[in-house]
């Protein structure tokens, strides 16, 4: 089996520039943590999803712990003020808007574009997925006997990660190598690449029957935070699978098959 491109690919030429995202609400939620003894910890879980993330991410609980005082609740967890302002700006950190669209992608190169997608589409898909599992797992135990959706969305979920897992591998070890390097004969890849291009087709549409049940990610009345993040975080995993799939549907493999 050949190595992982994201291990092997250099780029050729910078990306394109980014500027951050102009984010008042960052200096809201670090004027909360200042004020840690004052803030409840779900006034600042809710600023952003990517803080309650973040929040998750260093032990702090937004869910149930939601209502305690900051840093109570950081006490609890042994966090030190510092550490969950540095959590509130890595949060913030990932928010960086692309310059120019994709369009921009037509004209860099094979290697270029497979570096963009893997460090971006696949690694937020790599990351992202198990944390949605695990809270779906925690909103079905709350709200599975009074919505009975959930568990619907849920099972066209898992099959969307177990679609998606093996066919990130795939692009990364087989698919992306072989456009590289040009050592699988045109017949093949064009073969290889038409496997993939169903594959999209069945991961859209099971994104399409999660965004139909859920009213387009609509979120109920009765949801607790976890949920509002999960539907929060589909809805974007929708929108970046989206773009990822029109990057090499419309610009990458049409190239690699000429
Ligand atoms: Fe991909
Ligand atoms: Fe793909």
């Amino acid at each position: 089996m050949q190595t992982a491109v994201r291990k092997t690919i250099k780029p050729e030429k910078p990306v394109p520039a980014v500027r951050k995202a102009a984010s008042p609400v960052l200096d809201d939620s670090l004027k909360l943590v200042a004020a840690w003894d004052k803030t409840a910890v779900r006034e600042l879980a809710m600023k952003d999803p990517r803080v309650r993330k973040m929040l998750e991410s260093i032990g702090i609980d937004t869910c149930c712990g939601g209502g305690m005082k900051l840093k109570a609740a950081a006490e609890a967890a042994c966090v030190k003020q510092e550490k969950i302002a540095d959590a509130v700006r890595r949060a913030f950190a990932g928010a960086e808007i692309p310059e120019e669209n994709e369009s921009v992608w037509i004209k860099r190169s094979d290697r270029e574009l497979i570096l963009h997608i893997v460090k971006v589409y696949h690694k937020y898909l790599h990351e992202n997925m198990p944390q949605f599992e695990i809270w779906f797992n925690r909103v079905i135990k709350a709200h599975g006997a009074h919505a009975k959706e959930l568990k619907q969305v849920f099972g066209f979920y898992k099959s969307f990660m177990a679609d998606m897992i093996p066919h990130l591998r795939k692009e990364e070890e087989v698919i992306f190598p072989a456009i590289l390097s040009g050592g699988t004969t045109a017949m093949e890849l064009r073969r290889l690449i038409r496997e993939l291009e169903a594959e999209h087709t069945n991961v859209g549409n099971l994104l399409k029957e999660i965004g139909t049940i859920t009213f387009n990610y609509r979120i109920p009345v009765y949801a607790c935070p976890t949920m509002q993040m999960l539907y929060n975080g589909l809805r974007e995993m929708d929108v970046q699978t989206h773009e990822h799939i029109y990057l090499e549907n419309n610009i990458l493999f049409p190239r690699a098959i000429i």
